[in-house]
């Protein structure tokens, strides 16, 4: 047997073994998947050398898709196997995870609880914020000063005092967060298997605020691989959901757990970056407006301006500084947030990016 094929059958087991591990989780069918990846031999050519393909988990299917209805198949079938009837999530008022719960709670046929914040991205009501109103979620703004980890507890507390079985997502559920890991894992699997095994990724730069990242390196550890995983960090270590490098690796030794294996993965494995941040959570910074047009103008492909819009201005800036080196092969994956380029028009016409105004 050649060596390629070696290793061909080595993936194919291992994909197969633990594909029957993730199919033991209680699971809600909500995705399109496998997502396409595209091969971008423009941006390739554009950016003289790494070959650059986008995973495109913006096209999860539901609702505008995204990376949370592919978490959401796991956290959700936990969710319901525990009995849950109602779900809770709290966030920026144009979270995309607010409005892929929104989504799956209408698919699932489960009332869906936003708090979402009252910031100056809630009115006039547009983008994720207005998605979340068509799906009919319940939903009571709070004060863009107020802690969403205290007014989900809250919420929370008052809903079991109805009778209710509320389940709690995201920020301040760790449980969530984990299976929200375990979910990726399977992406890194779709990744190998659309790929020749000459072009496995060097690299893999993602939008992170932790179960993306984690899940992602731990299905690389499943399969061997040494593809570096690089989180780009929305937010600066001020925020609320924001995770430490220490949290992600917990979300990844917790996901390998559910998987049935100790992992091996250390601090030094959870590759993260704040650079690209700008002013803060939400507001879209100059690089990541270019990012978004480079993207747009050679690909076709759209970026968002919070997550992937950033996360892009890394891959372009590392390209620029030479750490990502010219026959090294990239995987970027779109973990979506489209809905919000309609609320940040104005922004991304004028080009002002840093607002920092509430
Ligand atoms: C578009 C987008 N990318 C990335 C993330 C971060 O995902 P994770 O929490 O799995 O790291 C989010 C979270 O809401 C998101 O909406």
């Amino acid at each position: 047997m050649r060596r390629d094929q070696i290793r061909t059958t080595r993936f194919e087991e291992q994909i197969a073994l633990y594909r029957e591990r993730l199919d033991a989780f209680p699971r809600v069918d909500l995705a399109h998947l496998p997502t396409p990846l595209d091969a971008c031999a423009n941006l390739t050519v554009s950016l003289g050398g790494p070959r650059i393909w986008i995973k495109r988990d913006d096209c999860t299917g539901l609702a505008m898709g995204g990376n949370k209805v592919r978490q959401h198949e796991f956290v959700l079938g936990a969710a319901l196997a525990e009995g849950a009837d109602c779900f809770v999530q709290g966030a920026a008022s144009q979270s995309n995870h607010s409005r892929q719960l929104a989504a799956a709670g209408a698919r699932l046929g489960i009332e869906t609880h936003l708090l979402p914040k009252l910031d100056r991205m809630s009115s006039p009501i547009r983008g994720n914020y207005l998605l979340d109103h068509l799906l009919g979620a319940m939903i009571t703004p709070i004060d863009p000063s107020a802690s969403t980890i205290e007014a989900k507890a809250k919420l929370v507390e008052e809903l079991r005092a109805q009778g209710k079985h509320p389940y709690i997502t995201g920020m301040g559920a760790d449980d969530s967060l984990v299976l929200a890991a375990v979910a990726y894992v399977e992406t890194v699997f779709e990744i190998v298997e659309a790929l020749s095994y000459d072009d496995l990724p060097d690299w893999i730069y993602t939008a992170s605020q932790g179960s993306t990242q984690a899940g992602l390196l731990v299905g690389c550890e499943i399969l061997g691989l040494t593809t570096r995983v690089l989180g780009v960090c929305p937010m600066d270590n001020t925020h609320e959901a924001y995770l430490t490098t220490h949290q992600i690796l917990e979300l990844a030794h917790g996901a390998a757990r559910q998987l049935g294996y100790e992992s091996a993965l250390a601090l030094d494995d959870i590759l993260t970056t704040e650079e690209f941040v700008g002013g803060g959570y939400g507001l879209p910074t100059d690089a990541a407006i270019e990012a978004i047009r480079t993207v747009a103008s050679t690909e076709g492909t759209l970026l968002d301006p919070v997550y992937t819009g950033k996360a892009f201005s890394a891959l372009l800036a590392h390209v620029r500084s030479g750490r990502i080196t010219q026959g090294e092969n990239v995987i970027f994956i779109h973990t979506g947030g489209l809905p919000a380029l309609f609320a940040y028009g104005d922004l991304l016409i004028t080009g002002e990016a840093n607002d920092t105004s509430p």
